[in-house]
């Protein structure tokens, strides 16, 4: 069996002076507002505010820099689609190596023409991650490139390890640091270092259950692959974790829970409306936990959330802020039945408007209300202040007789 890289506080402190003044010392203010309303002291170490929008660039950085001369010469290459392949193609021109960046078909038009804009050449390949990986190695091999890993590279796990040592000098008394998990490089370089410093400060990992590859390798006591599954946090969309950023992790890991994409996104509403920060799934994932009550013995603790990125689609961001509202009880639709009389629909409005609800949008429906036609069906989107607002509207309009229609649910699709 060969021996597993070894990372230690020394080459991550060592990352720590190689990259100073490449890469951002991120702030990391506590959040009186987050500290409210989960019943922690809490901190967010804002690494989404990095220049490409997330820790990534201080592996990739570091990486880079561990190059020989001829190595940077002929340059490097990566497969990846996201934050790992924007940090490359930005540090990569900033010190002059080029960067080939292999992507899968489908990978996102604005990821594409971020990395071409920061000098990448960019290769569209392959119709998963495995046949863009696949490719790379072939074009690695071709033209002498180094492929550097995303997560399991030790030079990329020092790199993200000195966001740890940061942590430490900005909240010295931290108690807790909760982390998003993906392939594991992250939280590996973390942890070694924060428990190498302070073996007393729990690392909480935080996985999406719907790719909870780092559950699945401390079952098996190894990496081991997962079926893939979507979720809104596409950073932690990883099918396997790295062997040895799983070997690093797994006995400095104090705790690991997963969240639900509900979970995840009310944490990025949450994000945007108390620390009025734009944050990706991955990143929304330790406050996703928090609020989610799985973290239940951070109560009173002082606790540093990692915020690793800002990489949201805007249109999947306005999305999530509206399936957030919904989640909250702040934003619904329902149907109710009114008298297809003259003044039916402004009896309506106006016993919506005296519980203080706002109308956003109201259609009147009188093919599908039945066969009763004196009556017909409005359906009505409202905004309410919370589950408590919308219950005693809900209430309020059955009393003043607007029979709520069960809605059937979302269609089946056929195959269900
Ligand atoms: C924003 C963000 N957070 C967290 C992660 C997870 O990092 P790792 O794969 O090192 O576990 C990623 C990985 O791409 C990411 O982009």
């Amino acid at each position: 069996m060969t021996a597993r890289p070894r990372v230690t506080l020394a080459d991550i402190r060592a990352a720590g002076r190689r990259i100073a003044g490449g890469v951002l010392v991120s702030p990391c203010p506590e959040s009186g507002a987050l500290g409210a309303m989960t019943g922690a002291r809490v901190f967010c170490k804002l690494d989404n505010l990095q220049r490409t929008g997330s820790f990534k660039e201080r592996g990739a950085r570091h990486a880079l820099l561990r190059l020989g001369p001829d190595q940077r010469r002929l340059g490097v290459i990566a497969a990846s689609a996201g934050n790992h392949a924007l940090g490359l193609a930005y540090h990569g021109r900033l010190l002059g190596i080029p960067v080939t960046v292999v992507m899968p078909e489908y990978a996102p038009l604005i990821k594409l023409s971020t990395c071409q804009k920061l000098g990448a050449r960019v290769v569209l390949h392959g119709r998963d991650f495995a046949e863009a990986r696949a490719e790379a190695d072939r074009l690695a091999a071709l033209d002498r490139l180094a492929y550097i890993h995303g997560y399991d590279d030790p030079a990329v796990i020092a790199g993200q390890g000195t966001l740890g040592l940061e942590i430490l000098r900005q909240v010295p008394e931290v108690e807790a640091i909760v982390v998003p998990i993906g392939g594991g490089g992250l939280i590996a370089g973390l942890a070694v270092a924060v428990k190498a410093l302070r073996p007393k400060v729990r690392i909480i990992g935080v996985e999406a259950a719907a790719t909870a590859s780092f559950t699945a390798a401390l079952r098996a006591g190894r990496p081991v692959a997962i079926p893939p599954r979507p979720t809104l946090a596409d950073g932690l969309a990883v099918f396997k974790v790295g062997e040895t950023a799983f070997g690093l992790a797994r006995r400095r890991v104090d705790q690991v829970v997963r969240v639900s994409e509900d979970e995840l996104a009310l944490a990025i509403l949450r994000f945007v409306e108390y620390e009025k920060t734009v944050v990706e799934g991955a990143a929304a994932a330790p406050l996703a936990a928090l609020l989610g009550g799985h973290l239940p013995g951070l109560m009173g603790r002082k606790a540093v959330l990692v915020v690793s990125g800002g990489n949201i689609d805007p249109a999947i961001l306005s999305r999530v802020i509206e399936s957030g509202l919904v989640a909250d009880g702040r934003l619904s639709r329902f149907t109710v039945v009114i008298s297809d009389r003259p003044g039916g629909l402004a009896a309506l409005t106006r016993t919506i408007a005296e519980s203080g609800a706002s109308i956003k949008d109201i259609a009147h429906d009188r093919a599908f209300s039945g066969s009763n036609v004196s009556a017909a069906n409005a359906v009505c989107t409202v905004e309410t202040r919370d589950r408590g607002h919308l219950r005693s509207l809900r209430r309020r309009l059955t009393l003043a007789g607007f029979p709520l229609v069960q809605s059937p649910g979302p269609p089946r699709p056929a195959h269900a």
